[in-house]
């Protein structure tokens, strides 16, 4: 997208490197897996490093694809038996786990744990495997279905230890404090989120993601973007209200959080259409793989709000992908947010103009979320709500909904969030960006 002849320049007052001087006075509480590894291939790294901790008995929660159609599972059940790990296999993982998967789960590997103790989990897949092992951490260490533990952040025993290999690179929640899961009896999807819940092992390899078809590659790209832009324009963490929780999950935007998602941002916009294009472009793949984990490390502690509660009620109605869910709101967020958060939309518009043309004149904030939409539509992703069957009777419920997701209602940057969702809701029904 070429920038108009009269658009304003961009908004951005600071100068590269002073970006985010002003946000040194934000109070930062920052959590993160205790041991982060990314290295081509560091898949082969896994299993000595698992003895290393003392640890020998091992849950591996995985799907079919991994089980039956990649070498994986084999060669990290050898290397793991060869480091002295026994491993019980969980291959029935599911894209979007289900609350009754996880309970049926639970109820399926309760005896193994009563003969053989399992000491950690692995996680091996995208977002949904890596969901379904950090709600198994919790229920076979309580032996209770998990809606008992839904809106609880900390328990009375700890979950097992989790090692997450993430084979997508988008959701971050190898990172995170949370799992999310589908409640067929819930509107929106359910969350479990606490600190206790973060893997102790994060483990990427970006070789895992080439096999990645493109609606996978797509979705989960999006996702991070979503993670990196929601979490660079959301509350500062002086304004965020943390409920007075002494070991909070989310505690707003800060200095640490800010760079962490400007560079992730500039990585997608470059490295998602290469991606997309050549699935086995190794630079393109660690790109997306690094700006998947810094967007996660940012909104992993600063927090979301509008994209992600609004896709979770759209997502209740539609049953589509969480990357797709998330991209339809995504622009239109942004919009709304032009004159809060224009200083930041400068840089992302700056971000956005410099991947389409190498020394196009940057952008005006007003056109960041216009860029944002064109990636979208670039790979393939739907842009207005209209295109996920929505009729214009359905908005109403989408809205409130959205608002009942009060942990990310609460983190809206800007006064009035019941018209703002409103607003939202209706500019991606009629695709309108008014910048
Ligand atoms: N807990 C969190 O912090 C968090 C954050 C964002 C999203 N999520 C959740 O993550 C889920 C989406 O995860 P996702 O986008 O990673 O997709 P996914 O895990 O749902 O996987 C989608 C499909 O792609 C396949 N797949 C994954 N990696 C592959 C590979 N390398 N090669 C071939 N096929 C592969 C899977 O087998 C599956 O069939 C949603 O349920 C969402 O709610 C969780």
């Amino acid at each position: 997208m070429n920038q108009a002849p009269d658009c304003p320049s961009p908004a951005t007052t600071t100068r590269p490197g002073e970006h985010f001087d002003a946000h040194l006075a934000q109070p930062v509480f920052f959590c993160a897996p205790s041991r982060l590894v990314i290295a081509d291939g560091a898949i082969r790294q896994a299993a000595p490093l698992l003895a290393a901790q003392g640890w020998r008995h091992a849950l591996l929660v995985t799907d079919r694809f991994f089980s039956q159609s990649s070498p994986w599972v084999k060669a990290l059940v050898d290397s793991l038996s060869l480091n002295g790990i026994s491993v019980r296999v969980f291959d029935d993982g599911e894209p979007d786990p289900t609350v009754t998967l996880c309970d049926q789960a639970t109820r399926e590997l309760s005896p193994d744990l009563q003969a053989n103790p399992f000491d950690h989990v692995i996680a091996l897949g995208g977002g949904s495997n890596i969901d379904l092992a950090k709600a198994l951490c919790l229920t076979l260490a309580l032996q209770c279905p998990i809606r008992e533990l839904v809106g609880q952040s900390r328990w009375p025993k700890e979950p097992l230890p989790l090692v997450a290999i993430p084979t997508t690179a988008g959701t971050g929640s190898e990172i995170t404090p949370g799992t999310i899961l589908v409640d067929p009896a819930s509107p929106t999807k359910v969350a479990v989120m606490g600190n206790g819940l973060r893997p102790k092992i994060a483990l990427i390899d970006p070789e895992l993601t080439y096999s990645c078809p493109p609606r996978v590659t797509a979705d989960a790209g999006i996702d991070a973007l979503t993670h990196a832009i929601e979490s660079l324009i959301t509350k500062d963490g002086k304004d965020f209200d943390t409920g007075l929780d002494p070991d909070p999950g989310y505690s707003g935007r800060n200095a640490l959080t800010m760079p962490l998602a400007l560079q992730a941002i500039q990585w997608i916009f470059k490295a998602l259409p290469v991606a997309m294009e050549h699935p086995h472009d190794p630079q393109a793949r660690r790109m997306l793989a690094y700006a998947s984990v810094y967007a996660a490390l940012s909104y992993g502690s600063a927090g979301l709000h509008a994209v992600h509660g609004l896709a979770y009620a759209l997502a209740g109605v539609t049953h589509d992908t969480h990357g797709s869910t998330n991209a339809v709101f995504l622009p239109y967020v942004m919009d709304a947010l032009l004159e809060e958060r224009a200083e930041e939309l400068g840089w992302i518009a700056q971000a956005g103009s410099v991947s389409v043309a190498a020394g196009a004149a940057p952008a005006a904030p007003s056109q960041a979320a216009a860029l944002v939409r064109d990636l979208i539509a670039k790979v393939g992703l739907r842009t207005n709500l209209r295109e996920f069957g929505i009729q214009a009777g359905q908005l109403g419920q989408l809205i409130e909904q959205g608002l009942a997701v009060t942990r990310l209602a609460k983190a809206y940057p800007a006064a009035g969030v019941n018209e703002a969702y409103a607003r939202i809701v209706n500019a991606a029904f009629h695709g309108t960006l008014t910048g």
